[in-house]
Formats: C-alpha cells, structure tokens, sequence
C-alpha cells in the first residue's frame, strides 16, 4: 500500500473521488466545497494539506468520515484529496 505523501495516486484518487465524492463534491450538496470553485478552498487550504487529509479521513463539521464510505482506506481516500487539490488548483 501506497504511503508515500510525496507520490500521490491520481488515477485512483480520481477513481476514488468519481465514485465516492463527486455525489456531494460535484454539486455541493450540503454546502461542500466544489472543485470548480476555488475560493471555497481558500480558507480551507490555509491549513497544512496534512490537516485537509486528517479531515477527510476523519471527518470535519458536515462532512462525513471517509465520505461515509468506511471501507475505503486512508490511503484511497488521500489520493482522492491529492486529485481534488489538483483539480481545484488548475480550475483557478
Ligand atoms: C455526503 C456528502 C459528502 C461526501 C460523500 C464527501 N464529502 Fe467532503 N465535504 C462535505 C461537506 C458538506 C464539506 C464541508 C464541511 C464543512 O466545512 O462544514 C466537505 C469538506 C471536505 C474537505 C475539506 C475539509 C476541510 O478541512 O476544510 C475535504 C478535503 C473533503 N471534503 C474531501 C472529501 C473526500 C476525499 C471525499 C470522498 C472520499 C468526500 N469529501 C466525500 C460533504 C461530503
């Protein structure tokens, strides 16, 4: 298993992300965040990426623990952060 910050997996974060964080992280159902809007990170990314990770494993105010999807590992869903980032990043 792939534990390594500094090498992210895109092709399965972004796998990760169509299939378990899109249905809220693509229309912004319940006030989260969209990829293609990044002031809604802005505040959020003044954090340690660390703490964005921490977040979407643990869970943060409204959003659920993993995306309510327990069974997807820590590392599938960093991944899935590290895409979300870059996606954020280049619709900017
Ligand atoms: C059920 C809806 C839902 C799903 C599914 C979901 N999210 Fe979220 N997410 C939210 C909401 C709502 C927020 C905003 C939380 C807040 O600030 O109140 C959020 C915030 C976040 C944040 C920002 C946390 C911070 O520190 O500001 C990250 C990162 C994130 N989600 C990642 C993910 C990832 C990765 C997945 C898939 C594994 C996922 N989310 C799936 C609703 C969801």
């Amino acid at each position: 298993m792939q534990t390594d910050f500094s090498q992210p997996d895109y092709s399965r974060g972004r796998y990760v992300y169509n299939a378990f964080c899109a249905e809220c992280h693509d229309s912004g159902q319940g006030g989260a965040p969209t990829l293609d809007d990044p002031e809604a990170w802005e505040s959020r990314l003044l954090g340690l990426p660390s703490l964005l990770m921490d977040h979407a494993t643990e869970g943060f105010l409204t959003m659920p623990e993993k995306g309510a999807h327990a069974d997807l590992s820590d590392d599938a869903v960093r991944d899935a952060v590290h895409y979300m980032m870059r996606q954020v990043a280049r619709s900017e």
